[in-house]
């Protein structure tokens, strides 16, 4: 597909059939990804993909643990809460999901269950766990980087007619990744990205969510008559 189309297709997939994803497959959107610009060339990611009983574990060890203490305990620093129109969007994105998925604004218990699945990464038959090198952990750039990889990734994805979405939720714990994923001391598990191919019957999986405008993001100065 061209480059248009995909980037106006894509979106985020969080039902998936329970249908291995072959290595070969991963292999080559991993490829894609790897062309992406870094600062300096320096290429500071490594993934570790992961499936079946070690995947399974992450699930269990990431909810369980949530729900027994109740916050994330990430590697990276995070916001608290979105405020202002960040919430504005927030919320409104969650608003489509839970319309999509027949879940009532102030259903708290549909509501946490979603979250739950959230925690499970969205029970995705892989988990493509994104780490930049631990003695970047200062360098913005890096996470940039790491960024970029991460969107080339998911859309090499979708070209592929895998479907895939970028899971903060999925690594809230992060000790219990980096134990079950057996990830080196001298990376930092920055994210995940939960990948599958999409379930058919899944309508939270077509929802279209929504972006600003050029001209709300964009300013220009000195285009006067160009
Ligand atoms: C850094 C990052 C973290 C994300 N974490 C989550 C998450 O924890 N749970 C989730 O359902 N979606 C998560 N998403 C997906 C976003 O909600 C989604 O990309 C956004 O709403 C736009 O929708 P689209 O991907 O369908 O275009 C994350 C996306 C990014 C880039």
């Amino acid at each position: 597909m061209e480059f248009q189309q995909l980037a106006f297709e894509r979106r985020s997939i969080r039902g998936f059939k329970q249908e291995p994803v072959p290595k070969a497959l991963l292999d080559e959107i991993i490829e894609v990804a790897a062309q992406t610009p870094s600062s300096m060339n320096t290429q500071p990611w490594h993934v570790h993909v992961v499936t079946g009983d070690v995947l399974d574990r992450i699930r269990t060890g990431n909810t369980e643990r949530m729900l027994e203490t109740g916050k994330p305990d990430r590697e990276i620093r995070g916001h608290v809460r979105y405020e202002g129109a960040h919430r504005d969007r927030q919320k409104r994105v969650a608003a489509q999901l839970f319309e999509a998925a027949g879940i009532g604004w102030e259903d708290k218990e549909q509501r946490q269950d979603w979250a739950m699945r959230g925690f499970r990464q969205f029970d995705a038959p892989v988990s493509v766990i994104g780490c930049i090198d631990r003695d970047l952990i200062d360098s913005t750039e890096a996470y940039f980087d790491l960024g970029q990889f991460v969107y080339a990734m998911v859309i090499a994805a979708w070209d592929r007619g895998v479907g895939a979405v970028i899971n903060g939720q999925g690594i809230y714990q992060s000790s219990v990744v980096r134990e079950e994923a057996s990830i080196p001391e001298d990376q930092l598990i920055v994210i995940t990205v939960a990948m599958g191919f999409p379930a058919d019957d899944f309508p939270a999986n077509d929802v279209v969510s929504e972006r600003r405008s050029v001209e709300e993001i964009a300013t220009y100065r000195g285009f006067d008559g160009l």
